[in-house]
């Protein structure tokens, strides 16, 4: 994948499509391409594309397409943020093809979607996404939808990263050559667009924290937003990688006092 920046900032949702059925070199690049999605956590991720009349899926916020892509994943520790990462690269290279598709964990016929997953007794789907073309218009219910989420919007970058402790929020100008790819970050898409990334740098190091909305608490057993910060970690990563940089990711927490409803999740020390 290429131009990276672009296809995080040109990404928006897209839950109303033209009709147009995706043509058949897109079909065979995007299953190519599922093939070899690995993250930094080296916890497979399998995709299955799928047809909504097939498998009677249903999702009341999305026009225009049939076709939808599940991915499942073991039910292992960090599956979440494992599955937040190896999705997201598929929603970005569908981007790069000029095809349209929109995270959905909730507003779906979910055990439809699961049974057309086939998923064995220690798998779990958190999510999946229609696929298409956009359409020239939304619809009706998918523009009131972004207005209520506030979907073109994002929290200012001084509150989502901090520079060495909570207490002393990070501006673009102090973050230097870390400005762009935490830029990515800010434009995640999180569910309900609740951005709950948050970042440290400190000692040439990025710590993610996952900041709890309330009302997402973490004992669901699906946990929406610890996939959210695997989202941000994929923007993170690529980010960094295009940019020339060589990222190591770790899992160590650096102890940076924090409050209750934060939870360190993890780094990528830059070399
Ligand atoms: C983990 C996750 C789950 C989501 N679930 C849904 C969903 O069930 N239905 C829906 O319409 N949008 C869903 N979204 C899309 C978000 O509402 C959207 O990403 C956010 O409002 C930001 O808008 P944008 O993607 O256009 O930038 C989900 C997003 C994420 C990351």
């Amino acid at each position: 994948m290429e131009n990276i920046k672009e296809l995080v900032k040109n990404r928006r949702s897209v839950r109303t499509y033209d009709g147009r059925v995706i043509t058949a070199e897109d079909n065979a690049k995007l299953c190519a391409f599922m093939e070899n999605i690995k993250n930094p956590y080296g916890i497979n991720v399998q995709f299955k594309l799928m047809n909504a009349d097939e498998h009677g899926l249903k999702c009341p916020v999305v026009v225009g397409t049939d076709l939808y892509i599940g991915g499942k994943i073991k039910r292992v520790p960090s599956a979440f943020e494992a599955f937040g990462y190896s999705f997201e690269m598929l929603v970005l290279y569908a981007q790069s093809l000029g095809i349209g598709t929109v995270w959905l964990g909730g507003t779906m016929n979910r055990p439809a979607y699961e049974a057309a997953m086939e998923l064995s007794e220690d798998e779990m789907m958190p999510c999946a996404t229609s696929l298409g073309y956009t359409a020239n218009k939304m619809s009706l219910r998918e523009s009131m939808m972004r207005k209520a989420i506030k979907a073109d919007e994002r929290f200012p970058f001084e509150s989502l990263f901090f520079d060495g402790s909570f207490d002393v929020p990070l501006t673009e100008n102090a973050a230097g050559e870390l400005a762009c790819p935490l830029e990515m970050v800010r434009w995640a898409p999180s569910a309900v667009n609740k951005q709950p990334w948050r970042a440290v740098v400190q000692d040439n190091a990025v710590h993610f924290y996952l900041k709890r909305s309330s009302g997402f608490g973490g004992h669901d057993k699906l946990d929406m937003q610890k996939v959210d910060i695997g989202i941000a970690l994929c923007h993170f990563d690529l980010t960094v990688q295009e940019l020339g940089m060589k990222p190591i990711f770790v899992e160590e927490d650096p102890g940076i006092p924090h409050d209750e409803s934060t939870v360190y999740i993890a780094s990528y020390r830059m070399e």
